[in-house]
């Protein structure tokens, strides 16, 4: 990947997956190789990223927050979209990388399959607030509802919707698979290595930008 090589629309890449899956670790690696080869880039994370964002963030993620599942969903989508409209269309329009961490799949696994909405609505409204746009490449970083759980062992504070138990997580993590099938998203074996997934995620990109698709 060079920077003639990613068009003049840029290039939208999500992580998807369960907390603890690795996409801050991943997103992370991406930001570091498009730094060294001197790509224009963005590095977003969700929710959050525009000054509202980053309010509905610590509303959303504090765990003395009480809100209802259709008001959480909401939120979500109304960050999502704030963050659109400020960041990641100007950032495209430039012809930038955009590395989002999370992003519209995760709340038709999270607020959909996860806590039991309509999936197709919660899907709509995502899609209303964002203008259609949608990744070219959304990467998920599939594991176990076991290594959900070990991995955050080792966290000093977990947010609010971290606290949700292994059953909720369960459904999140089918609901992933299915949207996966459902909307080609790229799975990859978030149990493999921290360096083979970096590698495999690198490769799913080149094949991308040579053909317009990445399978
Ligand atoms: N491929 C991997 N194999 C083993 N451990 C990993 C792997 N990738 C990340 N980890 C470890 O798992 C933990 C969570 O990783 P990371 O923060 O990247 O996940 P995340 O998906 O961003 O989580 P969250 O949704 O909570 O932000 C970290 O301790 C990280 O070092
Ligand atoms: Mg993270």
């Amino acid at each position: 990947m060079d920077r003639s090589s990613i068009g003049s629309q840029g290039l939208f890449i999500a992580f998807e997956g369960l907390d603890g899956c690795g996409k801050t670790t991943q997103a992370k690696l991406l930001i570091q190789y498009l730094l060294q080869r001197n790509i224009p880039h963005r590095h977003v994370r969700e929710p959050g990223g525009t000054e509202v964002g980053d309010k509905i963030r610590q509303l959303l993620l504090s765990p003395e927050t009480r809100l209802n599942t259709w008001g959480e969903a909401m939120l979500y989508a109304t960050a999502r979209a704030q963050l659109v409209q400020d960041v990641i269309s100007p950032s495209l329009a430039k012809g930038e990388v955009v590395v989002c961490d999370r992003y519209l799949f995760s709340s038709l696994a999270y607020q959909g399959y996860g806590l039991g909405l309509d999936v197709e609505l919660v899907r709509t409204i995502n899609m209303k607030a964002v203008g259609g746009l949608i990744p070219h490449i959304s990467f998920l970083l599939d594991i176990p509802v076991e290594t959900w759980s070990q991995r955050q062992s080792s966290k000093q504070h977990l947010d609010r919707i971290e606290r949700r138990d292994a059953d909720y997580y369960q459904r999140v993590r089918d609901g992933y698979q299915k949207l996966a099938r459902e909307h080609g998203l790229v799975v990859l074996n978030g149990q493999h290595s921290e360096q083979k997934l970096y590698s495999q995620i690198l490769e799913k990109i080149e094949a991308y930008i040579k053909g317009g698709r990445y399978n």
